[in-house]
């Protein structure tokens, strides 16, 4: 599993295109299909609500009848973003506790994942804070890391919020998991996440220590940072349901930023 997969970008198959879907089904027959696409336009989503939900729920409803019809197993990646509205919470969040989105986007990828119940064999991924040094990391220049490492070439200190609490998680150790639970034949919802928490200051002061840096990192509040919407102030993932079910663990968040680091 995983050697034989095939990556489909957004021109080989726009997932909200159900016919196209349901035609890529039939004709390949996969044995899983692991869902990434996403509208991930957090802020956008506010005032684009019907094209979020088009992709993060609607088109996963296609996808799991599709899958449904032709016997494959539906991997829904979701997101930390499902919780949030507890705002007294300081322990990780289990896949079992009641979920509360904050957000639009938030709340599609809860749509979603209830699409993605619908399929008969179905594996929800909840992950969170992801990055990776692949095409979506230094070339675009998207994600946190390589935005602090661009900052700190050019300033002597940045400013990054300490009140936001999750793991952040390096998209290889994630997708390692995700294929450990395929193998382990397992079905249902799982916190996939690397170990270990921290807030986006712990981050990019690890980030700096790592790669030797000596920028400063000044830490800042959400106050201070305003947004026109809200994001979880604590959103950590428990991971021992993934533990229990495939036998891995996934390295501790520190351990990301070193390979992240090395694959640049
Ligand atoms: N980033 C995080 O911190 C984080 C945290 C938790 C969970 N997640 C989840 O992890 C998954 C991947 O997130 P990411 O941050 O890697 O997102 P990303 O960089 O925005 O990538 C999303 C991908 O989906 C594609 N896409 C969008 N609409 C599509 C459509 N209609 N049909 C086919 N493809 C489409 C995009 O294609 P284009 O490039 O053409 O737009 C892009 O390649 C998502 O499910 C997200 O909700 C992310």
């Amino acid at each position: 599993m995983g050697s034989d997969a095939l990556t489909l970008p957004r021109a080989a198959l726009d997932i909200t295109d159900k016919a196209a879907v349901r035609d890529f089904m039939r004709r390949e027959r996969p044995r899983a299909v692991i869902n990434c696409a996403a509208w991930t336009a957090v802020d956008a989503a506010e005032s684009q609500v019907e094209a979020c939900f088009a992709v993060n729920a609607r088109a996963v409803e296609s996808l799991a009848e599709a899958c449904d019809e032709v016997g494959s197993l539906l991997v829904q990646v979701s997101t930390d973003y499902v919780f949030g509205a507890d705002h007294a919470r300081a322990t990780p969040y289990r896949e079992d506790d009641p979920t509360g989105p904050l957000n639009t986007y938030g709340n599609s990828k809860l749509a979603g994942e209830v699409a993605a119940r619908q399929c008969d064999r179905h594996i929800i991924a909840r992950t969170c804070g992801l990055y990776s040094a692949g095409p979506h990391g230094p070339v675009r220049g998207r994600n946190f890391l390589d935005t602090m490492l661009v900052l700190a070439a050019s300033r002597p200190e940045v400013s990054v919020v300490t009140d936001q609490i999750c793991t952040p998680s390096y998209v290889p150790h994630v997708a390692r998991g995700i294929l450990t639970l395929l193998e382990a034949g397992a079905t249902g919802t799982f916190h996939v996440t690397n170990g270990g928490w921290t807030s986006w200051h712990g981050l990019a002061s690890e980030l700096f220590k790592q790669a030797g840096l000596s920028t400063a990192v000044r830490p800042i509040t959400s106050r201070d940072y305003p947004s026109a919407i809200e994001r979880p102030g604590y959103s950590v993932l428990a991971t021992e349901k993934l533990v229990k079910t495939a036998d891995t663990r996934l390295s501790d968040w520190q351990e990301g930023v070193a390979d992240y680091l090395r694959s640049r």
